[in-house]
């Protein structure tokens, strides 16, 4: 039997993709456990759903510390605790570090809502609706240095509608976030989906 990979998610607010990403492992029996929640804030409405489910819900507080690089090290050991094969991004609103994202190179996932490379950045529902864009989406990928940007891994495509507003187009995207995030998460898991170099790359599908 293949030995369990540890999962570390890293939120910063209500972590509805977390929900999902945890009900996904749970449903498919992944060969992964969600070995931690990590949150900057205590606040996190998330940080409850993760202890109801019996996972170790931790937040290490980004105001108590001076600067980036010292609060970037303070995170880093937290999630190292947990000895992770795969860090997961889920709505987790921080600036990481180069030093940070490097130790976690062809590990660190995160989920944008927009089809990136269009729209990094806050507010993207908003910025597609002033843009005149007639599909928006979201983009699971690897990090790196630069915001919002880095190979990608996976992409939904949702129509805009003339009568959009921010919140009506939001719920239409993050529905689709709960649907490829899972995956993505899952692909990465089960080794059919890995970072090499600055390109990911896939197993071929099945063809039978
Ligand atoms: C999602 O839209 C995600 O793409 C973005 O922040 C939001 C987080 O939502 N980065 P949730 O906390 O997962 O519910």
């Amino acid at each position: 039997m293949r030995a369990m990979k540890n999962i570390v998610i890293l939120i910063s607010g209500r972590g509805s993709n977390m929900e999902a990403i945890l009900r996904c492992a749970a449903e498919q029996q992944w060969p992964a456990r969600i070995a931690a929640v990590i949150s900057n804030k205590a606040d996190a409405g998330g940080l409850k759903t993760a202890e109801a489910a019996g996972i170790p819900a931790v937040t290490v507080e980004h105001r108590n510390y001076p600067d980036r690089d010292s609060f970037d090290r303070a995170l880093a050991e937290a999630i190292d605790r947990f000895a992770p094969d795969l860090v997961v991004l889920a709505g987790f609103m921080r600036i990481l570090t180069a030093g940070f994202v490097h130790h976690y190179h062809g590990r660190l996932l995160n989920i944008h809502p927009s089809l990136l490379p269009s729209f990094p950045g806050l507010a993207t529902h908003q910025q597609a609706i002033d843009a005149g864009v007639r599909f928006h989406g979201a983009t699971v990928h690897f990090v790196t240095p630069e915001l919002d940007h880095g190979p990608i891994v996976d992409q939904a495509v949702v129509p805009v509608l003339d009568t959009d507003t921010e919140s009506v187009l939001a719920k239409r995207v993050l529905e689709q976030e709960h649907v490829i995030y899972p995956r993505a998460v899952r692909d990465i898991i089960e080794g059919r989906v890995w970072l090499d170099g600055e390109r990911v790359r896939r197993t071929p599908p099945a063809t039978h």
